[in-house]
């Protein structure tokens, strides 16, 4: 019995790249300057490859490089089929391309396709010529007693609607009004996006990342909310994995996306694990993997994101095992714990005081160890912290100013304000990467577009680079066990220590081998658990790390490699 329990854990999973792949999300304005105009460039991250190679990244995940005139950051697409301004040229992107691809990296871009920017020429025929092709590209509305069609708000702060006086009616954006949503029931529309994604995967990149891909089908009715789920804005739940959502991507799949061996992961708010087995179930045809967010929320408040509240580690310890047993043999996970929307995960699931850098490799090594394509975000292999800004001027994400200007209308004190901003903003994440402790943090020759985090004088690249005991150092090592691991890529996962305990305990086993994770996800001192003792050291976060422990440190992590244990 026990036998075959174990043998089944290969067929659970069709190996394949994407699985073993180690990913890493470049947010390309703050990622390297090549050319000093204090903006980063597709050619900086070309010069970069080298170091991602090294590090053992395989897979990037590029955050959009299409023409926009940037409301939200490269997120407002006006040319799908040309690269922004100030990034490059289609030559630069053919040529990262062809030097990631010579190195053995694939690229992953992002797909926008929910909204595209206001100057987009489908949305200018749209707005000028109801009639037109175009007309019927955008969800437009009637107004209702001299307001919009109904009563939803966008993600960024007001109505979700806004007249057009051109065509005399509203239509519809569930972010700025510079960002309105495609009519995804348009069949014309669909098969233009279809006409790009090709135009792109004929160009040789190797996926896509879906912007809020779940987002894309609204009930025609378009009604109103009279009851939004406590935290959530009227609207999201009649937007969110709405009417058709499955069908499209059914489409676009059999359309597209199974004509090519490429990656897809769909970002998806407010999706649980059995929602998100219907976009990741291999039978069904739709997706490799999505990004939840339910960990990513842990500290959202009553009043949503801005209302942050302490994560509870348990919490998080239970969302991360209950994604794992879910998923498992059905579905495919994505690891991560930041992007470019929220603040650094050290500054917010660990300690970015006094236990910076063993929290930053503890949190890596318990989430990257599970089972699931882990995405790093640029900047966490070298342990950035929060920006914290004194200033709102500092500031450059629309949502952020949005949000301050919208609560200093309501009276809410300055110093408030700024202390959940400093929690916060999404601006935190998006400081300029700190290669080294010289002006402009070797960043760009120029004044960067973001001020730089003050901290980058002593948290670099550079500084970290031969230092054996280091972040940087330690995610090297992560990398490497996870893709020589069979019981890490492929495992199954088990959970020792699951009970209120600042410890995270599990095991990673194949029928040949067994890995480990003991983590203490605090900053005391806590008694370590049996497990501590079996195996060899694969892994560990201090510089004296063994496998012989009876307590662990603050934020200690102990990895263990062995034979296989029988299942419980
Ligand atoms: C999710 C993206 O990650 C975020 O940066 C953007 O503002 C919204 N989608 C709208 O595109």
């Amino acid at each position: 019995m026990a036998a075959t329990l174990r043998l089944n854990y290969m067929s659970y999973h069709t190996p394949s790249w994407w699985k073993e792949a180690t990913a890493y999300q470049i947010y390309p304005r703050s990622f390297n300057d090549s050319n000093g105009d204090g903006i980063g460039d597709l050619a900086g991250i070309t010069e970069k490859l080298d170091y991602l190679g090294e590090l053992g990244i395989d897979l990037l995940w590029i955050s959009p490089v299409y023409q926009s005139p940037n409301a939200d950051n490269g997120y407002d697409i006006s040319d799908y089929r040309e690269i922004m301004d100030e990034f490059g040229t289609m030559g630069d992107m053919t040529e990262l391309i062809r030097a990631a691809h010579g190195r053995g990296i694939r690229i992953v871009m992002d797909l926008v396709v929910n909204h595209t920017s206001d100057k987009h020429a489908w949305f200018r025929s749209s707005r000028s010529n109801p009639e037109g092709p175009y007309g019927d590209y955008y969800i437009w509305g009637a107004g209702r007693n001299g307001g919009p069609p109904n009563n939803w708000l966008s993600a960024f702060g007001g109505e979700a609607w806004s007249f057009d006086e051109r065509r005399g009616q509203y239509y519809l954006h569930i972010y700025t009004p510079n960002q309105p949503d495609l009519n995804w029931d348009n069949p014309r529309l669909r098969a233009d996006i279809y006409a790009m994604m090709r135009f792109w995967l004929e160009r040789g990149v190797d996926g896509f990342r879906m912007d809020v891909i779940n987002q894309i089908s609204k009930p025609p009715a378009l009604p109103d909310d009279t009851d939004p789920a406590p935290g959530t804005r009227p609207g999201f739940r009649f937007y969110t994995n709405g009417p058709n959502v499955h069908s499209h991507i059914r489409e676009m799949n059999a359309e597209v996306l199974s004509h090519y061996d490429i990656v897809t992961i769909g970002e998806m708010h407010a999706t649980g694990t059995e929602e998100a087995l219907r976009y990741v179930s291999p039978e069904r045809n739709e997706l490799d993997m999505i990004f939840h967010f339910e960990h990513m929320l842990l500290d959202a408040g009553p009043g949503g994101k801005w209302d942050v509240r302490p994560i509870d580690l348990d919490e998080l310890k239970r969302v991360f095992t209950r994604w794992q047993q879910a998923l498992h043999g059905r579905g495919w996970n994505s690891l991560f714990l930041n992007n470019h929307d929220y603040p650094r995960m050290v500054s917010r699931f660990g300690d970015d005081g006094e236990y910076r850098v063993q929290s930053a490799k503890l949190l890596a090594g318990v989430t990257y160890l599970m089972q699931g394509t882990p995405f790093l975000f640029q900047g966490e292999e070298i342990g950035m912290t929060n920006a914290s800004f004194e200033t709102i001027e500092s500031y450059r994400d629309v949502e952020t100013l949005n949000y301050y200007a919208e609560q200093r209308a309501a009276g809410v004190a300055e110093a408030e304000i700024m202390r959940r901003i400093h929690l916060a903003s999404r601006d935190n994440a998006r400081t300029p990467f700190q290669w080294n402790g010289v002006q402009g943090a070797g960043f760009t020759t120029g004044t960067p577009w973001i001020p730089l985090n003050d901290n980058y004088r002593s948290i670099n690249l550079a500084a970290q680079w031969d230092e054996p005991d280091s972040v940087l150092s330690f995610y090297r090592r992560l990398i490497r066990l996870r893709k020589e691991s069979a019981a890490a890529l492929y495992g199954d996962f088990e959970v020792i220590e699951e009970a209120a305990s600042p410890l995270f305990v599990y095991r990673r086993q194949t029928e040949g081998e067994m890995l480990t994770v003991v983590a203490n996800l605090s900053s005391t001192k806590h008694a370590a658990p049996q497990e501590t003792g079996r195996g060899t050291l694969a892994l560990s976060n201090y510089a004296d790390g063994s496998p012989n422990i009876t307590a662990l440190r603050p934020w200690e992590l102990v990895v263990l490699t062995g034979a296989p244990v029988q299942p419980r």
